[in-house]
């Protein structure tokens, strides 16, 4: 399973680069605010810094909500690097410009799916990667990981190669079941990669073989 970093924080993406273990960053709209972004050009150039940390896939979403608004700018942001993943919302446009894309080659990451008919319709129209939000479903009293559960069965019928990415992914938990029921990539906060770690019999274990070390 990859390992990308949901985040527009350069330290934490150069953290989680370090590493070893990263293979993208997915961003969206609310990340680049948290990070204080502002105007175009300033998120364009984010969007390359990103590129520029990370040797694998970076997903830049659009703003725009209609077809010839979303290709406009996904073409610009395929522009800037040949790692930026365009990434589109779930809505009827949306499919409509995945479509599109994928004849022009651009690579896609459909968005906001919270549902196995939408990410067979996010494969159907070629997204090279769909994004299930498994904590906001956990977070209204549904099942996020069922979703996963589905939506591979699905692919697998059919031999989709849609990858299909967790999204808002909380805690390591959500990892390992991601891992168990065959997500493509995991998109997490680096607390919930670097929380993979500990052990508290790792820390005991280690402690006692430093002090006999010493003996
Ligand atoms: O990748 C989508 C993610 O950023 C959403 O996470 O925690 O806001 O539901 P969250």
């Amino acid at each position: 399973m990859k390992f990308f970093i949901d985040t527009a924080n350069l330290a934490q993406i150069k953290e989680a680069q370090d590493l070893g273990v990263l293979d993208g960053v997915t961003t969206n709209p609310s990340l680049m605010a948290k990070e204080g972004i502002k105007g175009q050009e300033n998120i364009l150039k984010h969007y390359v810094d990103i590129c520029n940390i990370v040797t694998g896939d970076v997903s830049a979403e659009v703003i725009s909500t209609d077809f010839e608004g979303m290709v406009k700018e996904g073409e610009a942001l395929a522009k800037l690097h040949p790692q930026i993943v365009v990434k589109v919302p779930m809505i009827k446009d949306g499919v409509k410009a995945i479509k599109y894309f994928t004849e022009k080659g651009i690579r896609t990451n459909c968005t906001l799916v919270f549902s196995a008919g939408q990410a067979l319709l996010a494969a159907k129209a070629g997204a090279s990667y769909v994004s299930p939000f498994i904590g906001r479903l956990d977070d209204v009293s549904t099942d996020g990981m069922q979703l996963i559960e589905d939506i591979r069965i699905i692919y697998d019928n059919y031999g989709f190669d849609t990858e299909i990415l967790a999204a808002s992914v909380r805690h390591p938990i959500h990892i390992i079941q991601c891992a168990k029921v065959g997500a493509d990539v995991a998109t997490c906060p680096l607390s919930a990669i670097t929380a993979l770690l500990n052990h508290p019999l790792t820390d005991k274990g280690l402690a006692q073989f430093l002090a006999d070390a010493k003996k």
